[in-house]
Parts: structure tokens; sequence; C-alpha cells
């Protein structure tokens, strides 16, 4: 299959691409690093990437993120930080890449843990992680051609030591558990679901 994974330099992205390195065609992609450069904030850079790429089989986002902070402290400005990127970035990949995927291709976005199990300062990521959610469920429905979208929603994941002073009291997942997730939505059959890692 031909693969392209969005934010395959990161934490969790770099280690899915090396599980689905040896059996697939893997087109990497990030705003500063991969075999291609876009910036997901930036409707008309994904619209260029994907006439660029032309079709592929399945599309991984391992991309996306907030503002961290007090609700106190959130505005307008600060919260369309997680609604132009984690939002609006992950959604526009599938809107401008359906024209692109193929026949029962796949979209597997990330959500995370904080939609349905908040921490302090994270109100503009659990929103937009409701949005992603609630835009797979529909999306699943209406897509052409028997092409699947679904989410995984990681936990705070064991790599990501930086955010655990935000989880407190949250074990971190297995990033393996993480991994098989993303490959479990590319390779399985469901459509219109969220793999919760937790
Ligand atoms: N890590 C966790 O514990 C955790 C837990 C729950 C949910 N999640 C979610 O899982 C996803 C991945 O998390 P992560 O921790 O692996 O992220 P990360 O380490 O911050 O990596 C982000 C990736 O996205 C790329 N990227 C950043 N800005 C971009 C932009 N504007 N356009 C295109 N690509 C961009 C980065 O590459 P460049 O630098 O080249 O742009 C990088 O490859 C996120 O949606 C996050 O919210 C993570």
């Amino acid at each position: 299959m031909k693969i392209i994974i969005i934010g395959a330099s990161g934490t969790i992205g770099k280690h899915v691409a090396l599980a689905l390195k040896h059996s697939h065609e893997i087109l990497t992609a990030g705003s500063k690093s991969g075999d291609y450069r876009l910036d997901v904030r930036k409707p008309g850079s994904i619209k260029s990437f994907f006439e660029n790429i032309g079709s592929f089989d399945a599309l991984i986002s391992t991309t996306g993120s907030g503002h961290f902070g007090p609700l106190s402290t959130l505005n307008d400005a600060n919260f369309r930080i997680g609604i132009d990127n984690k939002m609006m970035g992950q959604i526009n990949l599938v809107l401008e890449g359906q024209h692109f995927i193929n026949p029962n291709g796949s979209f597997t976005l990330s959500s995370g843990v904080v939609f349905d199990d908040p921490v302090l300062q994270a109100a503009n990521l659990s929103a937009v992680n409701g949005a992603i959610e609630g835009f797979i469920a529909a999306a699943a429905i209406e897509l052409a051609n028997g092409v699947r979208i679904n989410g995984v929603s990681p936990g705070v994941v064991e790599d990501a030591g930086h955010f655990f002073p935000f989880f407190p009291g949250h074990i971190p997942v297995k990033m393996e558990s993480v991994v098989q997730a993303y490959i479990k939505c590319v390779l399985g059959a469901a459509t219109g679901k969220i793999v919760k890692v937790r």
C-alpha cells in the first residue's frame, strides 16, 4: 500500500512509520521534516501536497497540536491554535484527500485522551478532540468508494515525559499499543471508530 504519514517525525509518528515501512510504500510529511513538506494549518499547502503526491491508499495523521493553559487565560486567539492546527489541519487533510484517495482506502486521524478524560489546562485540546471524533463519525457514513475513516485516541504515551506533569494519576500507555492502534485502523476493516489506547 502507498501510505502517507503526516507527522512521521513526531513522538508517535516515527514509531508508526517504522512499523509499516517494511511492508508498504511510506511517504512521510511534516512542516520541517519528511519526504514532503506541508503546513496543515494552511489549506492551500494541503491542496498542493495532494496535487504533488497524486493517488494513495491510506493516510495516517500523527500531527496536531493545541494550546495548553488555564481556562481563565483562554481567549479567542489562543483557542484558535488548536482549531487551526489539530482540528482543521486534520479535517482538511480528509476534505482535500478524499479527492485523491484510491477506492477502499482509509484515513486515520489522531484524537486524544483529554476528550473523554480531561485534565487541567487542556480545554482547547479537549474541544478539538471532540470535534475530530464527531467529524470521523459523520464522514464515515458519507465517504465514497468504500473509503474508511477512523481515529486513534492515545492516553499520554510513555515516550512523552514532557506531558506527564499535566496528567497526574494517568498511567502512561505503551508506545507499541499506540502503534498497533494505528495499524488496526489502516489494515483492519473498521470505519467510524475511535480506537482508545488507555
Ligand atoms: N504524545 C502523546 O502522549 C499524545 C497523547 C494523546 C494524543 N496525542 C496526539 O497524537 C498526535 C501526535 O502526537 P505526538 O506527541 O507524536 O506529536 P509530536 O511529537 O509533536 O509530533 C508532531 C508531528 O507533526 C509534525 N507537524 C507539526 N506541525 C505541523 C504542521 N503545521 N504541518 C505539518 N506537520 C506538522 C511534526 O513534524 P515537523 O516538525 O516537521 O512539522 C511532527 O512530525 C497529536 O495529535 C497529539 O495531540 C499524543
